[in-house]
């Protein structure tokens, strides 16, 4: 009985932290900006599971990349880790700062595929 217990206890303290990001993936409806001292705007919208559905996006190193030597690795992603994890508040290099790093991925995109905010207000709602 006691071993059952056991083994049915340390299964469960096992899974919890395998499924807990994806929980806060899929509730995910801003970008976190935390990592700004003092920001100036709101939280971008972006609910991201729901995003990536809508516009399509199955590669997810489109955003959560990985380099070396300059050059986007294929097949490999980050999304284990935080994009101020590489990005500083400075940028350093080719490697874009924070700030430039996130317009330069959500508007860039949206500039290319003529779809999706391009202004301000419309991520950065008041
Ligand atoms: C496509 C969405 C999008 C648009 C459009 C956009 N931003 Fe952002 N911006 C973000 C995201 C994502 C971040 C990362 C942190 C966050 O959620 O605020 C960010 C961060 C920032 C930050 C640093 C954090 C802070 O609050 O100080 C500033 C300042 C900022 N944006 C200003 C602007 C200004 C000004 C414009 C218009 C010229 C603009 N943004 C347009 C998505 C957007
Ligand atoms: C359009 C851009 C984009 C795509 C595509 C994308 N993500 Fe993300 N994801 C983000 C951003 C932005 C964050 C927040 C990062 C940060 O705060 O530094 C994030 C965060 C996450 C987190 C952390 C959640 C949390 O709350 O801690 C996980 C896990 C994640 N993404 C997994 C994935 C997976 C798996 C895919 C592919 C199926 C994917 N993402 C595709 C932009 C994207
Ligand atoms: C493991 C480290 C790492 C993580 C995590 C990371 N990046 Fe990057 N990123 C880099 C490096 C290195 C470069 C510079 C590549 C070069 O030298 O041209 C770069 C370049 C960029 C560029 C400019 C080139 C391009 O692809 O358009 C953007 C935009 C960018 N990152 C956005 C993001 C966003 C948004 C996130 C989080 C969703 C993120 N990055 C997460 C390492 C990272
Ligand atoms: C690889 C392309 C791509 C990237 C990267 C991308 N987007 Fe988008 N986004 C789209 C497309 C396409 C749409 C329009 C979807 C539709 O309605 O057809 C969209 C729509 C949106 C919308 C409108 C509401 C919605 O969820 O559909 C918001 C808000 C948004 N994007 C925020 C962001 C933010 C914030 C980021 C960066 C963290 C980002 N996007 C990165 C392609 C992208």
């Amino acid at each position: 009985m006691k071993t059952v217990t056991l083994i049915a206890l340390s299964l469960f303290i096992g899974i919890v932290p395998v499924i807990s990001p994806a929980w806060s993936q899929e509730d995910m409806t801003v970008v976190d900006n935390a990592a700004f001292d003092t920001p100036q705007r709101t939280p971008s919208v972006f609910a991201h599971d729901e995003h990536n559905e809508t516009a399509g996006i199955d590669d997810c190193a489109e955003c959560h990349h990985v380099y070396e030597d300059g050059k986007r690795v294929d097949g490999e992603s980050s999304e284990d880790q935080r994009c101020s994890e590489c990005h500083g508040l400075k940028g350093s290099g080719g490697q874009p700062s924070l700030i430039r790093a996130f317009h330069a991925n959500c508007k860039g995109c949206h500039q290319e595929q003529k779809k999706g905010p391009i202004l301000c207000g419309e991520c950065h709602i008041k």
